[in-house]
């Protein structure tokens, strides 16, 4: 098999191939994406919620990400794979970012890695790719500040905010990153830096002209049935069905229909 790299991500852009990302973060979801086909796979510090069960990302730890992250590996063959810097990991200093990302690199063997911000972490970037790390950015509502922002509300509305959003695009375009994702911004905005860009922006909530799409695979798969906002399209109903076969089975147990006289040794 082909692998998708940097390199493919980049011409898919030029040729105006959408680029298809979800996340995933354990081996067995990463091999059912990889053999759909899935060009990116993204290791998210959305684990922390939807792994973990905490409220936001904030909590989820370095160790804990290469854990996910190292499962995942072990699981794809051709797709890209992109693992979320956590909070409190690269904020501090950039050496501390380098050394954050050398760790999810050396022991995971994922091929990228992302982090959250603009201009504020430019000299991560610029360093952890100096390095040869390829870099994923991350602008909008950005999930790690959600303290900051007070509100899961569509981000850069105000001319201010769509200002800094557009600089710190070119800025992390500059800086070296290979792509940047875009969360929950208007989409003529995300259009806007999509144009102006070279490298492939990846939307969620961000519209039809970002340069792919990125979903959480729990919302997407109908896992996680409270979370219901306009961008998400839910492709499955899983939680329905989940339950629907746990019950069959404590229904067949209790009626001692399962395990039949073929079904034992
Ligand atoms: O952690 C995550 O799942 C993400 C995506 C929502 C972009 O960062
Ligand atoms: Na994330």
């Amino acid at each position: 098999v082909k692998k998708v790299t940097t390199h493919t991500l980049q011409r898919m852009k030029a040729v105006g191939e959408k680029i298809s990302m979800i996340t995933a973060y354990d081996f067995s979801f990463a091999r059912l994406f990889d053999d759909a086909g899935i060009d990116v796979i993204l290791v998210g510090d959305s684990a922390s919620n939807v792994m973990a069960g905490h409220e936001t990302t904030l909590p989820i730890t370095l160790d804990q990400m290469i854990y996910h992250a190292s499962s995942v590996i072990r699981g794809i063959n051709r797709c890209f794979v992109v693992v979320d810097l956590p909070f409190g990991t690269y904020q501090a200093n950039s050496k501390e970012a380098l050394a954050s990302a050398i760790r999810i690199m050396k022991e995971t063997g994922a091929h990228a890695v992302k982090l959250e911000g603009g201009e504020e972490v430019l000299e991560s970037v610029k360093r952890i790719v100096a390095a040869g790390i390829p870099v994923m950015g991350h602008l909008g509502l950005t999930p790690q500040s959600i303290y900051k922002f007070g509100t899961y509300t569509v981000r850069a509305r105000e001319e201010a905010e769509a200002n800094k959003l557009r600089n710190d695009a070119k800025m992390l375009q500059d800086a070296g990153c290979f792509g940047v994702v875009l969360e929950k911004i208007p989409a003529i905005l995300a259009k806007e830096v999509s144009e102006s860009l070279v490298i492939p922006t990846i939307g969620i909530g961000a519209g039809m002209y970002c340069d792919g799409q990125v979903l959480v695979m729990h919302d997407m798969l109908g896992i996680n049935t409270e979370f219901k906002p306009r961008f998400l399209r839910q492709y499955l109903n899983l939680h329905e069905q989940i339950t629907g076969a746990v019950k069959n089975y404590i229904t067949d147990v209790k009626a001692k229909n399962f395990p039949n006289d073929k079904e034992q040794y």
